[in-house]
Formats: C-alpha cells, sequence, structure tokens
C-alpha cells in the first residue's frame, strides 16, 4: 500500500514551514513506490505523457485488455466524434474526445520449456505476467519530470516461482510529436529459459473510462483494418463513426541482443500483434523497444496517416537517439517555464507545470485546439473547452505567448459560430458556448446524472454566459502582455466587438430601476440553476456576470477607438456599427445593475433571501460536502433553496482584476467597493461555499492572499493537493483539472507577485505569503526573454538578462527604476501586515 496516494497523508505533508524535501517525492522525480490496483486510476492520471499533440495515460503495458482497474487511454488534442444514445427515455447527443487505440499493451510469460516444469499445462495457458497475476515485490514507478519519462521498475514471480525483474521507460516525445516509445528490459532471476513478449496495438477501445457516462454510446471507432508490413512494422488504421477522422497507429518493435525467435505476426480485426521469443540467460538482461507513431487527417502537412506512420518509423533515430531529442526538447521547455520553491509545495508545482506543459505545448500553438478542462488525461467532461482558459492564459502569455494566440484563435475561428448560437436564440453578437468542442456550437449536455440519486437531471449550466466575457479577458490579459497589436487589432477585436453586441442586446433596461438587467443566466457558481419552484431556468444579475459584461463592454470600446482609423472603418461596416449602438454599449457599461444585500455584493438578484443552509448539520451527516448539489437532491431537495454556492463566484472578481482595477470597475457602475466592503463580502461567501470544484479552493488562495492572510494557507494548500491526492474523491482518475494546476502556477507567478503587465511597464505589488515567502521565477515580456524574479528573507531580486533591448521600466510599490538587460534591482519589501 502507498501511504503517499492517502489525502491526509499529503494534506500533513504540506506544512506551512516545509522547507525541505520530502520522502520520494523530490525534486524532478514524482515516486509511487508499491503496487496496489485501486491506487491505478489515480496514477494513471498522474502519470499521463504527452506532447501537446496527444497524451496516454500512464496504464500498464502488461495489464490484459479492459481488465478492472485499468484503463489504458490516448487521446489526441481536438479530436472529438459526436454519437447519440437513448437515455432516460430520449436521445441525447454528446461530443467526445475520442479514446484513440492504445499503442502500448507489451505482454510477456516465460514458456514451460524446461524439464523441472511438472505442472503439464500448455505453455499457452501460461498467464501473462503481470502485478496483478504474479507476486510483485520491489515496485516502483517514477516520474521524471526534468526528462519527460515514466519509469518502471519491479520484480514479478508467477505461480512456478520464476523471478523475473522488468525495467521500463516509456516517453510520448515532445521534440517530434508523431512519436512514442516504451523500452522494456527483462532479467531473469534464478532461472534460464524462454519468454514469450507481446507487442500489439489495441483497437478495441471505447470510452467508457468515466463510470457515470457509461450508460452512453461509447464505440467512437469504427472501419478498423490491421497489418503488418514486409520490414516488420506493425499497423492499425480505422475512423470516427461521425466526424470521420482518419487514425493511424504503427509500431516497430525491436529485440536487443541477444536475439530472440520470431517474430510471429497476429492481425485481428481490431488488434494487430507480434510475437517473439527471447532465450533469456539467468541475470543477463535483455531489452525489448517498441517505437510508436500516430498520424490522423487532423495533422497540419499530412496525406494519408497510415503512410505518415510508416514514414515515420522508417525514418526514426533509434530509440536511444530519440530519447536524447526528447530530453533536449523538455530541457527547452524547462528554461521557458521553470519555477522554483522549496519543499514538496515547490515539487507538486513542478508537477502541476509538467502536465500543463503536457496538454498545452509549443506543437499546440498550431493546431486548431482549445483548453481541455481535464486535460489530454480522461474523459471527465469529454474533453470539453469550458472557462478554464481563464486560468490558464495569464500563465502561458508570460512563457509561451505563442502557445496563447492560438488557443485564441481556437476561439476566433468559432466565432462565426457563437454568432449563430446567438441569433439562434434571438440575440445579436457572440454567444460562445459554455461547453465548447470540435465546431464552436454549444456542447453542455442537456442532461446529468446525479448517481447519488441514479436520476437524469436537466442541465441548465449553458446559461452561463459569462464564458463570452471570459473570452474577451483573455484577449485582453495576452494583449496587454505581449503587446500583440496584430492579434489585438485582428482577431481579437473581432472578438471582442462580437461578445460586446451580445451583452448590449442581451441587457434589458429597467425603467424601475433605472438600470439595465442580464436576466435568465447562470453564474460561475453552478449551483443556482434556477428560483426556488420558478417555472423557467436561470437566475437574474448575477453580480460576476454584470460586472464583467461591463468590463468587456468598456474595454471593448477602448479597444475600437485605439484602433487605426482605416482598421476601425473595416470593422464598422464589416459589423455594420453604428455610432448610436456604441453610445448604448458606453451606456449599458456605466448602469447595469449590481445586487447588493445587506452590505455585501449579492450573488444575484434574491440570493441573500434565500434560506440559510444548516452547513455544521450537513457536514456531520455526510462528511464531504463538496457536491451539495448531488445530496440535497437526493434528500428530494434543491441546492437552489439555499445560500449555498459551489465554488467561488463574487470572488471571481478579485481573481480576475487587482483591487485598485475593481474598485474602479464598481464605481463605473456608480458603487464604492472599499476594503473593508470587499474584505466583508470575502468573509461572506467563503462561510457559504461548499468547495465543489477545484478551482474553488484556488480562487480563495488567491483572493485571501491579499485580504485574510491566515487563511490563505489553507485555501493554497487545498489547491495543491487537490489532484494529488484527488480532493475531489475520484475525479482526478477521470483527468486532471488543469484550470487549478495552471491556476497554483500563476497564483505564486502574479499572485503573490502582483505582476501585472501595462504598456512597457511591469508592475509589481508583491504579497508573500509566510508559507510561499521564497521562490525564483522567470518571465517573458516584451522582448525580454527570461526576466528572473527572486524572493528570499523579503527581498526581492529582479534581474533583466543581458540582451540588445532597452531597459525594462519596473513599477513596484509606487516606485519606477529602469533595469538595464544585464543588470539586477533588488528590493527590500515592507513587512507585510498580518491578517488585518
Ligand atoms: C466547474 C466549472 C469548470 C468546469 C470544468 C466545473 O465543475 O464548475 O467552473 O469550468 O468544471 O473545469
Amino acid at each position: 500500500m502507498n501511504s503517499l496516494d492517502d489525502r491526509d497523508h499529503w494534506v500533513g505533508l504540506l506544512s506551512p514551514d516545509d522547507r525541505g524535501d520530502h520522502g520520494p517525492h523530490t525534486g524532478w522525480c514524482w515516486v509511487y513506490k508499491g503496487y496496489d490496483p485501486a491506487e491505478e486510476p489515480l496514477r494513471e492520471a498522474l502519470c499521463t505523457l504527452g506532447n501537446g499533440r496527444f497524451a496516454t495515460r500512464g496504464a500498464l503495458p502488461e495489464a490484459a485488455p479492459h481488465a478492472e482497474h485499468h484503463y489504458p487511454g490516448t487521446y489526441a488534442a481536438g479530436l472529438y466524434n459526436r454519437l447519440t444514445s437513448y437515455v432516460a427515455g430520449r436521445d441525447v447527443e454528446n461530443e467526445d474526445m475520442v479514446n484513440l487505440p492504445d499503442w502500448l499493451p507489451l505482454r510477456f510469460r516465460p514458456l514451460s520449456d524446461d524439464a523441472d516444469d511438472t505442472t503439464g499445462e500448455e505453455s499457452g495457458d501460461w498467464p501473462w505476467m503481470s502485478p496483478d497475476t504474479c507476486e510483485v515485490s520491489d515496485y516502483r514507478q517514477t516520474l521524471d519530470l526534468r526528462a519527460g519519462t515514466l519509469l518502471r521498475e519491479m520484480l514479478l514471480r508467477d505461480r512456478r516461482g520464476r523471478a523475473l525483474r522488468v525495467y521500463q521507460t516509456r516517453f510520448v516525445h515532445m521534440g517530434d510529436p508523431q512519436y512514442a516509445a516504451l523500452r522494456t528490459e527483462f532479467r531473469a532471476e534464478g532461472w534460464s529459459g524462454t519468454l514469450e513478449v507481446e507487442s500489439a496495438i489495441e483497437g478495441d477501445v471505447t470510452n467508457s473510462g468515466v463510470a457515470r457516462y457509461r450508460a452512453l454510446d461509447g464505440r467512437h471507432l469504427t472501419d478498423h483494418r490491421t497489418g503488418h508490413t514486409d520490414d516488420g512494422l506493425l499497423w492499425l488504421t480505422c475512423r470516427t463513426r461521425h466526424s470521420d477522422v482518419h487514425v493511424a497507429v504503427a509500431a516497430r518493435t525491436a529485440v536487443i541482443a541477444p536475439e530472440g525467435t520470431g517474430p510471429e505476426y497476429r492481425a485481428r480485426e481490431r488488434d494487430v500483434a507480434q510475437t517473439v521469443r527471447l532465450d533469456l540467460a539467468d541475470g543477463v538482461p535483455v531489452a525489448v523497444e517498441k517505437t510508436v507513431t500516430l498520424h490522423t487527417t487532423h495533422d497540419p502537412a499530412i496525406s494519408d496517416p497510415l503512410d505518415a506512420c510508416l514514414h515515420g518509423l522508417r525514418t526514426a533515430p533509434e530509440l536511444d537517439d530519440l530519447l536524447v531529442d526528447h530530453h533536449a526538447a523538455w530541457e527547452r521547455l524547462w528554461q521557458r517555464a521553470e519555477l522554483h520553491v522549496p519543499g514538496l509545495a515547490g515539487c507538486i508545482l513542478r508537477l502541476h507545470l509538467f502536465h500543463v506543459l503536457q496538454t498545452l505545448s509549443p506543437h499546440t500553438a498550431s493546431l486548431d485546439v482549445g483548453v481541455p478542462a481535464r486535460g489530454l488525461h480522461g474523459e471527465a467532461y469529454r474533453g470539453h473547452v469550458f472557462w478554464d482558459e481563464v486560468f490558464v492564459l495569464p500563465y502561458l502569455n508570460l512563457h509561451f505567448p505563442e502557445v496563447s494566440r492560438g488557443l485564441l484563435m481556437y476561439r476566433h475561428r468559432r466565432l462565426g459560430r457563437a454568432v449563430e448560437s446567438a441569433a439562434e436564440a434571438g440575440h445579436r453578437g457572440a454567444m460562445y458556448p459554455w461547453q465548447s468542442g470540435s465546431d464552436g456550437r454549444e456542447e453542455t449536455q442537456t442532461l446529468h446524472l446525479n448517481p447519488r440519486s441514479g436520476r437524469w437531471l436537466p442541465d441548465h449550466s449553458r446559461l452561463q454566459h459569462h464564458v463570452g466575457s471570459a473570452i474577451v479577458y483573455n484577449v485582453w490579459r495576452y494583449g496587454r502582455t505581449t503587446g500583440d497589436q496584430s492579434f489585438l487589432h485582428g482577431p481579437g477585436a473581432e472578438m471582442a466587438l462580437q461578445v460586446a453586441r451580445f451583452w448590449g442586446d442581451f441587457a434589458e433596461w429597467d425603467a424601475d430601476r433605472s438600470a439595465y438587467r442580464l436576466r435568465g443566466v447562470v453564474g460561475p457558481d453552478e449551483y443556482h440553476e434556477a428560483y426556488p419552484d420558478a417555472d423557467r431556468p436561470g437566475i437574474d444579475d448575477n453580480a460576476y456576470t454584470n460586472v464583467t459584461a461591463a468590463w468587456a463592454l468598456s474595454f471593448a470600446l477602448e479597444l475600437y477607438h485605439e484602433l487605426p482609423e482605416p482598421r476601425r472603418g473595416e470593422l464598422a461596416e464589416k459589423l455594420a456599427l453604428s455610432p448610436g449602438e456604441l453610445e448604448g454599449w458606453k451606456d449599458i457599461s456605466h448602469r447595469l445593475y449590481v445586487p447588493w444585500h445587506r452590505g455585501v455584493i449579492d450573488q444575484f438578484e434574491g440570493y441573500g433571501r434565500l434560506a440559510e443552509l444548516d452547513w455544521e448539520g450537513y457536514r456531520e451527516k455526510y462528511g464531504d460536502i463538496a457536491r451539495l448539489d448531488r445530496l440535497l437532491e437526493a434528500e428530494g431537495d434543491s441546492v437552489n433553496n439555499y445560500q449555498a454556492s459551489k465554488q467561488a463566484d463574487v470572488l471571481m472578481l478579485g481573481y480576475l482584476f487587482p483591487p485598485d482595477q475593481l474598485a474602479a470597475l464598481f464605481e463605473r457602475l456608480g458603487h464604492r467597493l472599499d476594503p473593508d466592503t470587499w474584505r466583508r463580502t470575502v468573509d461572506h461567501y467563503l462561510a457559504r461555499t461548499s468547495g465543489g470544484s477545484t478551482l474553488s479552493s484556488l480562487v480563495h488562495a488567491w483572493v485571501t492572499a491579499r485580504t485574510h492572510r491566515a487563511q490563505a494557507w489553507r485555501f493554497s494548500r487545498e489547491a495543491l493537493v487537490s489532484d494529488v491526492a484527488d480532493l475531489q474523491g475520484g475525479t482526478t482518475p477521470e483527468g486532471i483539472h488543469l484550470g487549478a494546476m495552471a491556476g497554483t502556477l500563476d497564483l505564486v507567478q502574479r499572485g503573490l507577485t502582483g505582476l501585472e503587465a501595462t504598456g512597457q511597464v511591469l508592475h509589481l505589488d508583491p504579497a508573500p505569503l509566510p508559507f510561499l515567502s521564497h521562490f525564483d521565477l522567470s518571465v517573458t515580456f516584451r522582448g525580454h526573454w527570461g526576466v528572473r524574479l527572486s524572493l528570499e528573507g523579503g527581498r526581492l531580486r529582479v534581474t533583466v538578462p543581458d540582451s540588445a533591448q532597452r531597459s525594462l521600466p519596473l513599477q513596484i510599490n509606487g516606485h519606477r527604476v529602469h533595469i538595464t538587460p544585464g543588470e539586477t534591482h533588488t528590493l527590500q519589501l515592507p513587512q507585510p501586515h498580518e491578517d488585518v
């Protein structure tokens, strides 16, 4: 049993005084010791390897197909398929990121060809060796973050007592993203004989990794073809049933001395395999190297995926050389992104960075893909793209701006579809979908299953129109950080103006209140989908939605006016923008209604009048109440009746905007948001939020770092361990939480440094927390690569690397300094006020 997988263990380890390394998880290595089948799903997700183009879960190559506890999954970024299933008496359509043929299988067993075999069984009946079928010892699984490899080591003993030591290395190539590879070394201990090794490509795969989706059709692949070439390459092709994407996987399996006999090939309808027999001598290692290529008709510069796969293998370097290139590619990424924080927190942050970069790497920049909420690590949320990029792009902007731009272009290519969706709903402008997949239509399910009650329920989360403002926010932040005018004035302006037009049209004038209102929406807190006993879905005037819409309107206007005249004229003509419409936006941006209740911002109109929940009672009754919505529904009640939120909603405003900007935004809307009022608002919602999303603790950590420092550690810790300890109880095995992972990196990078980019100036407003008061990171800003920020002992050092660039203007605590490339500026920070 691996105690490091235990959640209490994690929480205990991460103490505020943590400064050292911890057990096996140190520095660059993430290590699991011992084998526990029940822990496999979590390890598979956390040991996924990928390169931004495709990723493969850390499943066991030797496990039997479809075995319990194992879920091999390979997913290509942006590769979706749509299927219709019949559930709860109706047809429902879902688009899923497709689980592709499994390239991992590599099975092995000793043959019973020795004289002392007295069992009389046929060799063919011997079970394949695996930790599930053998006695297992010395089991160790290491994710080497620096090298981007997953290493396994184990000693297996079969029922005849034959001991086999296995060392395995795998990688998904970060340099040339068509490749993946698996190197396995076998060593017989105390015997000599024949080892049969089968290397296969398994095409009989479905999407069945998420238990609550299993009533839905998961068979996305069809028209399988398999075979092998004269030069010994295995191949498998198939296509997706609806989106008709053709997929090919090919493998070359080589035996490194001593040679054995074989290979023999077996091609079946949906899988293909080759078998070799190796003569093992006691204690002498034999290695089998499997090199794999994967191509689809989605790839850029592709003709036929199978040709591309075979060509890739025939021109592939030896596995060792592939590995060298792979390491070098990772080294380049670490140089652009590394973040040093001491202790276990630093180790977890590095793991988060690793998974962010495996999902969204520089290869992603040239693909037509968005930010999948659960990475390429599992099937939860079907690989869909939500608003989570608002937690991811701010981090990427400062390291890989080309990736941010690529992700924003995913949205721009779907602008037309968002305009159509708005028109279908009777509105003008762009209504971006809450869940987006291949073509930008709304992919949010219409029904969802409450696993607690077993009931299929209507799902109204598609009313989260605030996603449009988040996209504009990402355009703004990207533009402001990178100064990329061609994007800002090109696709960026088009998206901002179309989203502004949507809000301009969606807003209703309420003469009684002398204000504009946004009615019938759902806010980031997904719990509240309707008023108690209402006959229509949606709530009115979600404060977050209204304030961010006002901001999006004002930014769109600002951007419009700053456009070079010819471009402004072009857009005015293309979008038929009239001065009257622009005036209307300005008016709305000043007069959108913000609800208040007893001196704090009200989450939405009427929220403060809902019943209070008996939080203690529910905690006592159920322990974990993160999914309060499901608990209450199963009791025949509804979370709509209570002042209880799933996740940060109003407080998201404090995540998006620094305090002075937020106060200015409220002032524009006619409200005074002074620090006391904000603090009271923070208290109010911290007490009424169940934390049903990993994004919640992240936002709470961010906000409390500046308002309630004593509480900030609890939230930071929760955000840090949410995936490694699977805090949401079983959700991480279904895919990592990419927003929370990237968000924790950004918590250090921007949250604690107060880093804001305006024009050419880098602003810093540090608020280090006692337990995160020592860090070292570098950012790329306006042509300055690798600007280093180091905080230690209350001193902040900013180093601008040598270059031909002009000096970097830095504004910190009210002072402006210009740092010449090649120089360092050191600043003693004032003692922070303790919990004011
Ligand atoms: C959260 C959303 C988030 C989604 C995908 C949901 O549980 O409520 O805010 O976008 O997960 O991560």
